[in-house]
């Protein structure tokens, strides 16, 4: 949590009653108001800290520290906007303290503002350099845009500032991407080490991706969830501008091929719905469009897309099997290849279809059986594999379209459209 305590102004303790007879100024009330809700808030209690930092910006009208912890109060609660403009006016006031260059830097870049977010980072180490959560928040801003070679400096200075899984983890990434496989690696395994169950595991599906350790069977829900919550706000610009990301309308049309009428009568379901790109495609098709993801950050995207009548933060592999016969189209864009072994996916598609219900997805191909984890730590799925595990689970070809997805580093990602009848 990026609670920054050193925020609170010297001198305010808790709350302590005042001696009798001795009326505390305004400026005294509010610095004790801002003590009690740091304390709730270190204690978990987000609603009760931020109803008393509002008391305390009452007494004491554009108070820096009240509005910067308002600021942190609204990034934990996923108000990203509402951060950065809180810290930005706390910033403003005080454009120097290291400890409000932090807070805003770190609410820019969870807001998806790479690029304002790092001149504001790289000022905030510059001033306290000994701070791991700015030098990591700086290394993953770089990364975001692609400067690999410069990120990993401040992610290595966070890992021996702070030798957390967290940090090792994050700097493992940045050594990956600047073509460091070696160091990559190492710093995995040192993420290993006393690691929590979700750290361990992406840490190993990192070493997987290097060809260090067999492919696990699925990516980390914990992998995926981190890296879209990242990802959401930038993630529509991101694949139709740059990644030329043109799946959802593909698989539109694939439906439409198969002879599936867009006479929106459908209850469809949008398996990893992501921010919505999908859904425009599939609400032509549908009565009741539902979607569902892992990671809330796209969640909040595809609420205000507003192309959906329910959204549900899930795993597709739980979520399937618990809502039988629940659906006449499943849908999955782009999203199979965070599974290895599909057979779970296609048998849980089978339950949560009524029979003669559609299922449309799309994978990316490869050579070897029956999957491998590929260089973009997606899998690639063997045509002929897929085709039979999802023949085993019920499901009757209609339609088989053979396509490029979208762009990788500049290459074509070679990808499957299938649409199958249960
Ligand atoms: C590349 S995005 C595609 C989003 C959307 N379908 C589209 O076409 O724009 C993949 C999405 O699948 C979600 N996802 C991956 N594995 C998942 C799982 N096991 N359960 C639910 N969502 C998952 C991710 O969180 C992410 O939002």
């Amino acid at each position: 949590m990026d609670v920054p305590t050193g925020a609170v102004p010297k001198g305010a303790a808790p709350a302590r009653a005042a001696p009798a007879g001795v009326a505390l100024t305004k400026a005294e009330q509010a610095r004790a108001l801002l003590a009690q809700g740091l304390a709730r808030h270190n204690a978990g209690d987000l609603a009760a800290a931020e109803a008393l930092y509002r008391r305390a910006l009452r007494l004491s009208p554009g108070d820096p520290n009240a509005l910067n912890l308002l600021g942190v109060a609204a990034r934990q609660r996923g108000d990203l906007a509402e951060a950065v403009r809180l810290t930005g006016e706390a910033l403003q006031t005080r454009p120097d303290s290291p400890v409000f260059l932090a807070a805003h830097g770190g609410a820019l870049a969870e807001a998806g503002q790479a690029e304002r977010a790092v001149p504001v980072l790289r000022r905030a180490v510059a001033l306290r350099p000994a701070d791991a959560l700015s030098q990591r928040n700086l290394g993953q801003a770089l990364l975001v845009l692609g400067d690999a070679a410069s990120a990993v400096s401040p992610l290595r200075t966070a890992a021996s500032l702070m030798p957390e899984p967290e940090n090792h983890l994050a700097l493992a990434y940045g050594l990956r991407e600047a073509g460091d496989a070696a160091g990559a690696a190492a710093a995995a395994r040192a993420a290993l080490a006393g690691a929590p169950d979700a750290v361990a595991a992406q840490a190993r599906f990192l070493l997987a991706a290097l060809g260090t350790e067999a492919a696990p069977d699925r990516a980390p829900a914990s992998y995926v969830r981190e890296l879209f919550d990242r990802y959401a706000p930038r993630f529509d610009a991101h694949l139709q501008g740059t990644l030329n990301y043109r799946t959802p309308e593909a698989l539109a049309a694939a439906l439409r091929a198969a002879g599936i009428a867009a006479e929106g009568a459908a209850t469809v379901l949008d398996l990893g719905c992501g921010t919505g790109l999908s859904g425009a495609a599939l609400r032509p098709f549908a009565a009741r469009l539902e979607g569902l993801d892992l990671s809330p950050g796209m969640l909040r995207e595809a609420a205000r897309a507003g192309h959906y009548d329910a959204l549900h933060e899930a795993d597709l592999l739980g979520f399937l099997p618990a809502h039988p016969g629940a659906f006449t189209i499943v849908a999955a864009v782009d999203v199979l290849n965070y599974l290895g072994d599909l057979t779970t996916a296609f048998r849980g598609m089978a339950t949560a279809l009524q029979p003669g219900g559609v299922a449309a997805f799309s994978l990316e191909v490869g050579e070897e059986a029956p999957y491998a984890l590929g260089e973009g730590m997606r899998f690639r799925h063997h045509p002929t594999q897929a085709l039979a595990l999802l023949a085993s689970a019920g499901f009757q070809l209609l339609l088989r379209e053979d396509t490029v997805l979208r762009q990788e580093k500049g290459r074509d990602v070679a990808g499957l459209i299938l649409v199958a009848r249960r």
